[in-house]
């Protein structure tokens, strides 16, 4: 069982990268991001303001989410809705950024978490998955990128799909997120103190994965997982 930790800011392409490394090395892609946005996709439906802690902590005990897996895609279930396709717009990720501001919302998505780890060989994409969620990862790894060049894949992604946004406006809720994830508190997007930096501003999608198998092959042997 190998764990690998893979975190860094929004953005950065952390999701694509773990994919193709789960795919390549045959173990489950973990993207905790999803149960973030989900809690954010309730909070939304119920009117509820995203700064408004007490009512979303006294909304907790009504949630129930899990992840799922079938060839090797990730679904995530809220109260038996498959809410996967739900989750990737500009308005839930900022509902998400909020959510996971709170401890109580943080703790509540840890065994979640970590007993995915226990019962699988993982690559796990979050923000303190190298910090807090696994600290005793075998592999950690923070991805980071320019806000310019995350905000331009980000935009690409997003009008690819219809959704209507300016490159600026883009850019500006990066920023914003970046603010709000590594300023909190609790479990802030910071890289652990054995984590290896990778910087893929300049990199496309096959040499990110080229680097981070890199590292992932300098920390332990691949070809016995
Ligand atoms: O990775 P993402 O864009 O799907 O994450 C959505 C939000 O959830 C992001 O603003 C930060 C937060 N998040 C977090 O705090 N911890 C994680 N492990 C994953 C995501």
């Amino acid at each position: 069982m190998i764990k690998i930790a893979l975190d860094g800011p929004s953005g950065a392409g952390k999701s694509t990268v773990a994919k193709a490394i789960a795919k390549r090395l045959s173990i489950v892609y973990v993207d905790t991001g999803a149960l973030y946005r989900s809690i954010g996709l309730y909070i939304q439906r119920l009117g509820i303001d995203k700064t408004d802690k007490e009512k979303i902590i006294s909304q907790l005990p009504s949630i129930h989410l899990a992840l799922e897996y079938k060839d090797g895609v990730q679904s995530v279930i809220l109260n038996g809705e498959d809410v996967s396709g739900l989750i990737r717009t500009g308005e839930i990720a900022m509902y998400a950024s909020a959510v996971s501001a709170i401890p109580e919302v943080r703790a509540f998505l840890l065994d979640t978490q970590r007993d995915i780890a226990h019962k699988n060989s993982v690559i796990m994409d979050g923000r303190d998955i190298g910090t807090v969620i696994l600290p005793d990862a075998e592999v950690k790894i923070f991805m980071v990128a320019s806000p310019e060049a995350r905000a331009k894949r980000r935009y690409l992604e997003l009008t690819e799909k219809g959704e209507k946004c300016t490159f600026e406006s883009v850019l500006a809720d990066i920023v914003e997120r970046d603010k709000n994830d590594s300023t909190r508190k609790v479990a802030p997007a910071i890289p652990a103190d054995d984590a290896v930096f990778l910087d893929n501003s300049d990199l496309d999608v096959e040499g990110t994965v080229d680097k981070a198998l890199e590292i992932i092959s300098s920390k332990v042997d691949i070809e016995a997982i």
